[in-house]
């Protein structure tokens, strides 16, 4: 399918402090290296989210380590620098070296009242800041039940996004609400008709080739034992991982899952 690297992205939410991401981090490239000798060809991209205060922490490991993995943060200030008391600039991630940066997870959108607009001045500051935004979308339970399956997620999309020009490089994580930390995951068939919208916002938005070029992930529930067949539809680019991403184990099977 296509030349999509396919990205296993791993959002710790807030768990592990900066000496349990040492070892998380260490046990999983250690693992991940042992897995890879079964595989021919290099497998998917793999990237963890953790806490702010474990950046540095990560950024020194892997880069002494030389770790193939890749990390970013779970948010980021619309500012640059100034009197925002607690937040946390896109300049400062970048220099700890964070390859992405997770924006617009349901968890912030209703436990931290985030706005479209709002989302779309923190996609705009990613960019400005040379971090790819990994842009979450999603419907609630209710959203599906009143206006079907890919309506919110798509204006949602097309809210953040729509300010940017030319071929922006963004990720775009959709996680239906209801299926978050809920063990229901959406099903493989679900996950690509949403996907399939998704990319064809994406190629009215920045035309057809940025639209083919961007990896779309599925978030919700992703275990070891679903990922197979979430990544066999043409257009699950990767998926987000919450829960099972604090396992090493499990974390790193769904890393190396079999197409
Ligand atoms: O961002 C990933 C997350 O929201 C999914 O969580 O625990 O259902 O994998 P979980």
């Amino acid at each position: 399918k296509h030349s999509r690297v396919p990205l296993i992205a791993g959002n710790w939410k807030m768990n592990l402090d900066h000496l349990q991401a040492i070892a998380t981090v260490q046990k999983l490239a250690w693992t991940l290296k042992d897995a890879n000798h079964d595989f021919d060809a290099k497998g998917a991209e793999v990237a963890v989210f953790p806490p702010f205060t474990d950046l540095r922490s990560v950024q020194t490991l892997v880069s002494a380590d030389k770790l193939d993995v890749v990390y970013g943060a779970q948010d980021v200030s619309e500012h640059d620098s100034g009197a925002y008391t607690g937040e946390i600039s896109g300049a400062f991630l970048k220099a700890l070296e964070c390859t992405y940066v997770i924006i617009g997870h349901s968890e912030r959108r209703t436990l931290h009242g985030e706005t479209d607009e709002q989302l779309a001045r923190k996609v705009a500051a990613a960019i400005r800041h040379g971090l790819v935004p990994v842009l979450c979308v999603g419907e609630t339970a209710e959203d599906l039940e009143q206006h079907g399956p890919s309506a919110v997620p798509v204006a949602q999309l097309r809210a953040a996004l729509e300010g940017l020009s030319g071929s922006p490089e963004i990720v775009v994580a959709y996680e239906p609400v209801w299926a978050i930390g809920s063990g229901q995951a959406a099903t493989p068939e679900q996950a690509e008709q949403v996907a399939v919208k998704l990319r064809e916002t994406l190629a009215e938005l920045f035309g057809q080739e940025t639209a083919d070029a961007t990896r779309i992930l599925y978030g919700g529930s992703v275990k070891a034992n679903n990922i197979a067949s979430l990544m066999r539809e043409p257009n699950v680019d990767g998926a987000l991982v919450g829960g099972a991403s604090l396992d090493v184990a499990e974390f790193a099977s769904i890393a190396r899952f079999q197409k």
